[in-house]
């Protein structure tokens, strides 16, 4: 580890001193629900077998038919920006991180001034671990997991690494807290990550409540996954790529299996939150589907922001088996799980809790969020594009965002092969909108995007505009700096490895 100052020695030993005598703020932590947060990563709406009946998901099937299926429910367009919502309670245009994914070689974190769920719920007593991917920023260890909330770390601090090796780029990229894990190199994530929540579950001394934010790599790109699962749970598939990625969610639904197997086994489950939802929409360019929804990842569109995700609980809902239509965003969960665990979020986040309207399916308080802001100069042209919801509208200003390639991403793409829906798309066909473009969508009515209803309700195009603008007043700058070369892992030993901010 390289050397700390002062600041940072007293902080650890605050930590370390929170993790032996945690404040319980008058509740019994016994009374306290553990909470297991799963996220899935670039899961699109449409790779679920509830939806897409090619899918093999089983378990997830079973969890979200007992639990409450979300079905209007929103996360950020991509990975770190989602993150950073579920960890701080934040629109991500409130902390700097609207533009994009963070990259390696960027200075780029979660504002090291922000309160994370997981230090909120330690102050109310919890036993809080972190497992699979952070994404989150590592350029100083401030930023990393187990100085953020978490007494333990179990994971990768990028994305896209591949899945047995843990390369990421050019570096190795795994780590038990803060030190370089090569024992799990060479074994596919999702075992390692599986194994790793049954072993927290196992040694847990139930006198606590536990938080396990378990954050699979999968289904991330690169498609690999071994190949038993596909052979066995996706051999119907005629295309290769759609294939593989069913195999892949097969063995993500294989690992919640496992894992909540052994909850059963041990009794948490008994009073345990289950969360579970995607960071983004799916990536149609690596065979992920969020058919009839238009976009993919990294857009605005509703393929891109309408999230995958149910809650499950055994003993805390009275609607359980239910479908929630309330509106909900990925902001809510910080709130949402501090009321369950008696306590209150930090003052002035964006999320509201969600608890009572969860729990009982009393309506949602929230009526309004914005899927995205982002100012972000290009080339010459200012490249402000944003969307906002409020009740059944949305409004979107400028381009809806890009895929790889740079490529829009403003169609519609069926699953490879699956008859009735054949609306194939031609990208040329539409041109992108410019930054001082509208578009308005009534979203119950036409959840799939498919008409421009601006002409036809000129005074709601007005008002949303309005709205718009006076969120556009709060935003902050983005943080999304030139690559540094002090980052290169040739420093380190090969490894992303802190220490160079
Ligand atoms: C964190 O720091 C930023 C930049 O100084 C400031 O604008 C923001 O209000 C701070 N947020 C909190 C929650 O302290
Ligand atoms: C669990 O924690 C309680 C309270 O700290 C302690 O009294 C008990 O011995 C612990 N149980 C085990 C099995 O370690
Ligand atoms: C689930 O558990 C079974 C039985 O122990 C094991 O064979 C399998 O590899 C596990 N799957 C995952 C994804 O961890
Ligand atoms: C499989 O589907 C992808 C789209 O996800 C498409 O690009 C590819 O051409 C298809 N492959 C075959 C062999 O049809």
């Amino acid at each position: 580890m390289p050397m700390m100052s002062g600041k940072m020695m007293s902080s650890l030993l605050a930590a370390m001193l929170m993790v032996v005598v945690p404040r319980f703020n008058g509740v019994n932590a016994a009374d306290k629900p553990h909470i297991l947060f799963i996220v899935a990563d670039d899961l699109g709406w449409n790779d679920v077998v509830w939806r897409d009946p090619t899918m093999h998901t089983p378990t997830l099937s079973r969890m979200a038919r007992q639990g409450i299926l979300l079905n209007s429910y929103y996360v950020q367009p991509l990975c770190s920006p989602s993150r950073s919502a579920f960890m701080s309670g934040y629109f991500p245009f409130h902390t700097g991180l609207q533009h994009g994914v963070i990259m390696p070689e960027q200075k780029a974190y979660l504002p090291a001034n922000l309160t994370t769920l997981p230090q909120s719920l330690k102050d109310l007593g919890y036993a809080t671990h972190a497992v699979g991917k952070w994404h989150l920023g590592f350029c100083n260890w401030k930023y990393t997991p187990t100085f953020r909330g978490f007494d333990s770390f179990l994971g990768y601090y990028n994305a896209a690494e591949d899945y047995y090796t843990h390369m990421a780029g050019r570096g190795y990229d795994f780590r038990q807290d803060t030190a370089v894990d090569k024992d799990d190199a060479g074994k596919y994530s999702a075992y390692t990550f599986a194994e790793r929540a049954q072993v927290l579950i196992g040694q847990h001394n139930t006198s606590q409540p536990l938080f396990l934010y378990l954050a699979f790599q999968s289904v991330h790109g690169p498609l690999e996954v071994p190949a038993v699962y596909e052979n066995v749970f996706c051999g119907h598939i005629q295309n290769e790529t759609r294939r593989t990625k069913c195999g892949m969610v097969a063995i993500l639904d294989e690992a919640i299996a496992n894992i909540t197997g052994h909850l059963e086994d041990t009794g948490l489950i008994d009073n345990m939150l289950i969360v579970f939802t995607t960071d983004n929409g799916g990536p149609v360019w690596d065979a992920g589907n969020n058919w009839p929804l238009r976009g993919a990842k990294a857009t605005m569109w509703e393929g891109g922001t309408r999230g995958t995700a149910f809650v499950y609980s055994k003993n805390l809902f009275q609607n359980k088996g239910t479908v929630h239509k309330g509106m909900m965003h990925a902001v809510d969960w910080f709130p949402t799980m501090m009321t369950a665990a008696g306590g209150s979020p930090p003052p002035g986040i964006d999320g509201v809790s969600q608890w009572e309207s969860l729990t009982t399916g009393s309506p949602s308080p929230r009526s309004e969020f914005v899927y995205n802001m982002d100012a972000i100069e290009d080339g010459q042209k200012p490249a402000f594009h944003a969307a906002i919801r409020s009740g059944d509208w949305k409004l979107m200003q400028g381009p809806a965002g890009m895929g790889p390639a740079g490529i829009p991403y403003n169609g519609w793409y069926p699953v490879p092969g699956v008859d009735g829906e054949q609306e194939e798309f031609d990208e040329s066909a539409v041109e992108d909108p410019g930054p001082d473009d509208y578009q308005l969508f009534n979203i119950k009515e036409d959840p799939t995007e498919h008409h421009d209803v601006k002409d036809k309700y000129p005074d709601v195009l007005a008002k949303m505009k309005a709205r718009l603008a006076e969120w556009r007043q709060t935003m902050v700058p983005a943080n999304f700096p030139e690559n540094d070369p002090a980052a290169n892992p040739e420093h380190y030993g090969g490894t992303w490895t802190p220490g160079w901010c």
